[in-house]
């Protein structure tokens, strides 16, 4: 087990940290991978000059929540003026830390000259890692790729740069830019960012169970890891990862009763937050990724997503979940 990760004022519970997802990491989201143990749960990256307008999106993706505390809010942009402002706006309303997007490879993104295209531009890099640590009394932190492509992977010099600004921990997703998800993440290449700094630093990408993570860590060097997709329709994987690294044996995966309480949880909280056709739409891909579980999840995900009415989805997946009772007690992991 890596010694406990220290941010600033935070100390980490766990070394195996939530990744930030858009689409994925809301609030009820959050709350629930909080409830099962995570070192620490980053939100949706959220756009600054969108969050400064007050759009009824980024006032939903800045919604503070005290239950799931540290508040790590990841912002996205380009000036750094606006990032600064932005930092300071969710600080105001109870950020515990800032984390900062280089990594995001989305076309509308950096066609904006924002997330992995700030690692091209080493000078901007600085100007606003300065300008956000200059702007808030939380630890901010940084979230990238390895680079832009496989010509110029320098991660490392921003890591010194993004360590001589004073942010407090560094995030690296084995992958360039350029190769978007394909590929496998270069665990190994993280090594390089530890050497070249005193700061914690957490390697990202194709971690999915106590065995990836364990290696993970082996080649890097690095002081936690952190889970994105791996956690989708398991929001228990987080604490079933720190306990296999604690040498204290992993849990049992839940049994098909415990599931439907889970997923009854999660559905019910996302159309309190998003309100009840929206919640439904946003509530389908995580019931998806819940019924894949079970022998013949996708037909079982494409009977429930035609429902247009909560009542209905709820009934459904109680029926679904007490056949998968009967049948399958145990699910594989
Ligand atoms: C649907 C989706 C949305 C993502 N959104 C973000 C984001 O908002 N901010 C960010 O830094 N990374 C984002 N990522 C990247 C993840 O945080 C993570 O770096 C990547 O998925 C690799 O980790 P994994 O293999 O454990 O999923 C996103 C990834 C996916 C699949």
């Amino acid at each position: 087990m890596p010694t406990p990760i220290q941010i600033g004022p935070l100390t980490l519970a766990s070394p195996v940290l939530m990744a930030p997802m858009t689409g994925i990491s809301d609030l009820p989201f959050r709350r629930l991978v909080a409830r099962f143990g995570a070192g620490l749960i980053f939100s949706e990256m959220i756009a600054s000059p969108q969050l400064l307008a007050e759009t009824a999106k980024t006032r939903r993706q800045a919604r503070f929540d005290a239950a799931s505390r540290p508040w790590a809010v990841q912002l996205a942009g380009t000036e750094p003026a606006v990032l600064a402002e932005a930092a300071r706006y969710v600080v105001d309303r109870g950020a515990d830390l800032v984390d900062l997007n280089f990594g995001c490879p989305a076309k509308l993104v950096v066609g904006k000259a924002a997330g992995s295209a700030l690692m091209r531009d080493e000078a901007l890099a600085g100007r606003i890692l300065e300008a956000v640590v200059q702007a808030v009394p939380v630890p901010v932190t940084l979230k990238m790729r390895l680079g832009w492509d496989d010509h110029s992977r320098n991660v490392a010099t921003i890591a010194r740069i993004a360590e001589e600004a004073g942010i407090r921990m560094l995030t690296v997703h084995g992958r360039t830019r350029c190769q978007l998800f394909k590929g496998a993440a270069d665990w190994a290449a993280v090594a390089e960012v530890k050497a070249a700094v005193g700061l914690p630093v957490v390697v990202n990408g194709d971690i999915t169970d106590a065995a990836t993570a364990a290696r993970a860590l082996a080649l890097s060097g690095a002081d936690g890891v952190m889970v994105g997709r791996g956690a989708c329709g398991r929001p228990w994987l987080l604490d079933r990862i720190r306990r296999a690294l604690d040498g204290a044996g992993e849990p049992a995966e839940p049994t098909p009763d415990e599931m439907l309480a889970i997923v009854l949880e999660h559905h019910a909280a996302m159309l309190e937050h998003y309100g009840h056709d929206l919640g439904l739409r946003h509530a389908r891909k995580h019931l998806a990724w819940y019924l894949a579980a079970l022998p013949g999840g996708a037909g079982l995900a494409r009977r429930v997503n035609q429902l247009d009415d909560a009542a209905a989805v709820v009934a459904t997946l109680r029926e679904i979940y007490a056949t998968a009772a009967e049948t399958e007690p145990a699910l594989a992991a």
